[in-house]
């Protein structure tokens, strides 16, 4: 990027406008089981209201390579803003939650200047996340206790008061038994791990730790909000195959090789933003109120000036080119309620 050009302050209520639209369309068809469409209406609305933010960007984590998705694929060009970026998308983090109705979903967005984001394989990616006190004191080869008292003492708690985020998977049954054994609350989550780990960072969400394996690209986009957020992590990339661990080498990103915040994230300039599907400790999930009316609740920060800004916003549907414009998603009937 030519140096002067930075990330605009205005950009950040632009792209909340993208978390927003994605969150809303996603969360008009929760509980209805279907991930598909789920991932479809909220990828549909991201890539249309993206098209009108005031950047030029490359998709650096997005829907897949592009022969596995017809928008927001890995090297898509979007816009013709004057500034050069990167941009990381997950329109719905959680899909399965959405469809299920359960707590934790949100679409996340983050844009930094060209070539700073990771361009992360779809692969496993070993995170270890804490808040702003836990700076430096993570390291991925000490046993998850040495790590945990480490951040228990800089948070001026004790071990068995923190709160440690992870994904109930079967590779996990050894880490939750050590955490346990370390004397540590557990929260498990059924998916999405990227809210928790921006929770992490934020004081009051309950949240203390997040530890474990999810994905490459969930990894990266929590990594934008912890730069914001001035929080803590170090990763690695877990290449099953030998087919992943050359694709990770050719990213630049050698599997096994610790990661900080800034490998994950290669610049102070960047900008990050959610919206809440379905409830959780970061933000509130979309309600719809009233007659073609949707409440969304929304965390968009700068990594810049460290603002972190909850956007509570009242949404009429139907006085917005883009709801207005398309079928009621989901199926039968206007959507009312
Ligand atoms: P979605 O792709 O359905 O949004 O799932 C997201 C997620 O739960 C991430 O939050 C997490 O990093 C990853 O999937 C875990 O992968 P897996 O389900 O294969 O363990």
């Amino acid at each position: 990027m030519r140096p002067g050009l930075r990330l605009e302050r205005e950009l950040s209520l632009e792209l909340v406008r993208v978390t927003e639209a994605a969150a809303i369309e996603a969360a008009a068809l929760m509980g209805r089981g279907d991930t598909e469409a789920v991932d479809r209406v909220a990828v549909d609305a991201m890539r249309a209201i993206l098209g009108t933010v005031h950047v030029r960007g490359r998709v650096v984590i997005g829907e897949g390579e592009m022969d596995e998705a017809p928008m927001l694929y890995i090297g898509e060009e979007l816009g013709a803003g004057p500034v050069p970026v990167d941009i990381a998308v997950d329109p719905v983090e959680g899909t399965s939650l959405v469809a299920k109705g359960l707590p934790g979903a949100v679409a996340v967005l983050a844009v930094a200047p060209q070539g700073t984001l990771l361009n992360a394989p779809d692969m496993y990616m070993q995170k270890l996340v804490a808040g702003p006190a836990a700076r430096g004191a993570l390291d991925l080869d000490d046993p998850i206790a040495v790590n945990l008292e480490r951040v228990a003492e800089r948070m001026h708690k004790r071990v068995d008061e923190l709160s440690v985020v992870i994904l109930e998977r079967e590779r996990h049954l050894q880490l939750i038994a050590q955490v346990r054994a370390a004397g540590a609350r557990i929260k498990l989550i059924t998916d999405g791990d990227v809210a928790p780990a921006v929770a992490a960072a934020i004081p009051g969400t309950g949240v203390d730790v997040v530890a474990g394996i999810g994905g490459a690209p969930e990894g990266v986009l929590a990594a934008a909000a912890l730069v914001c957020l001035g929080g803590e992590m170090q990763a690695r990339l877990v290449a099953d195959t030998a087919e992943q661990a050359e694709r990770a080498r050719a990213m630049g990103v050698a599997p096994g090789r610790i990661l900080g915040l800034s490998d994950l994230v290669r610049g102070d300039d960047v900008i990050f933003a959610a919206t809440g599907i379905t409830d959780g400790e970061l933000v509130r999930g979309v309600r719809f109120e009233g007659v073609r009316a949707a409440r969304s609740h929304s965390v968009v920060m700068r990594s810049r000036t460290g603002t972190v800004r909850f956007v509570d916003a009242l949404h009429h549907l139907d006085r917005k080119p883009f709801f207005r414009e398309r079928p009621p998603t989901g199926g039968a009937g206007e959507r009312t309620q």
